[in-house]
């Protein structure tokens, strides 16, 4: 007991957590800024405790992860107890609750990734950087993450820098990236805008302050295109929905009874491509 109390007390929540330096009250400057700034947030919404992720996202804007005084000011201005606000601070993996660095480098190593190189890429990055998971190099500019799917599978493996897409990588190519990125050299990801912010302007982002980017170069890369391409010459369709992505009136649409999956049309558009396929014959006992 004695032990533990000791290892505890000497121990910092992680390496680079400077122990109540988050606590530092905000200058009076800031403080307006960010009250503005929270004024405008939670007129979004019919309630203000609603405004509680934007908020923390504000506050990871201004500190670089959420702080013990943002969560005091996310609190106070959404009429919440701390512990409400760090109870869903902790729960999701894009708060973070230590410096962050400039970058976050998030490599997937979720399992199509992870066969198509995620591991490696993550084992040789982690050894290139120094650092381990959600850990920060010492120059303060990566944070290196194992990531879980991206829902860009066609692209495996991924690496995701501040939530922007760096398609098809390779352990080469993942720390060529890094390294640029700690040089300060401006780095393009494969989809998206022409440059990666750092951490501090994409939260802001994410708070609901926009940079005009998001639209900003291409969003479906061609491995996704390819599919909806092949939809397209196949006459293919969502269920419930047509060719010119209009609904169907469901009324029409034949439906299983009792719980009898009708061949081809369960909930489905009957298309001539998606009729129900040729099932073997079976034996009159059914065998
Ligand atoms: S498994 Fe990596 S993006 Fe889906």
């Amino acid at each position: 007991m004695e032990r533990h109390e000791t290892m505890f007390a000497e121990s910092p929540l992680h390496p680079q957590t400077p122990l109540h330096a988050s606590d530092e009250p905000y200058s009076d400057e800031v403080l307006e800024q960010l009250r503005t700034d929270a004024a405008a947030i939670i007129a979004r919404y019919p309630q203000k405790r609603s405004a509680l992720l934007p908020m923390l996202h504000l506050v990871q804007s201004v500190d670089g992860y959420v702080t013990g005084r943002g969560v005091n000011f996310c609190a106070e201005q959404l009429d919440l107890t701390t512990a409400e606000v760090s109870g869903v601070a902790t729960f999701y993996t894009q708060y973070k609750r230590h410096p962050n660095g400039d970058y976050t480098v998030g490599v997937c190593t979720n399992t199509l990734c992870a066969i198509m190189g995620g591991d490696q890429i993550f084992d040789e990055l982690s050894e290139h950087l120094g650092v381990g998971h959600d850990e920060t190099t010492e120059d303060g500019k990566i944070t290196l993450e194992r990531l879980e799917c991206n829902a860009a599978c066609d692209f495996a493996p991924v690496m995701m820098v501040n939530w922007e897409f760096f398609d098809n990588q390779t352990p080469e190519s993942s720390k060529q990236v890094v390294d640029r990125l700690r040089s300060g050299e401006p780095v393009a990801p494969t989809r998206g805008p022409s440059r990666v912010c750092t951490f501090k302007q994409v939260s802001r982002v994410l708070a609901g302050f926009p940079d005009g980017l998001a639209d900003e170069g291409v969003g479906a890369g061609e491995a996704s295109l390819q599919g909806t391409r092949l939809a397209k010459e196949q006459g293919w369709a969502a269920p419930g929905e047509q060719q010119d992505g209009t609904t169907t009136d469901t009324e029409a649409t034949p439906q299983a009874e009792d719980g009898d999956v009708e061949r081809g049309g369960y909930g489905s558009v009957n298309t001539p491509a998606n009729e129900a396929d040729e099932l073997p014959e079976t034996k009159e006992d059914g065998q």
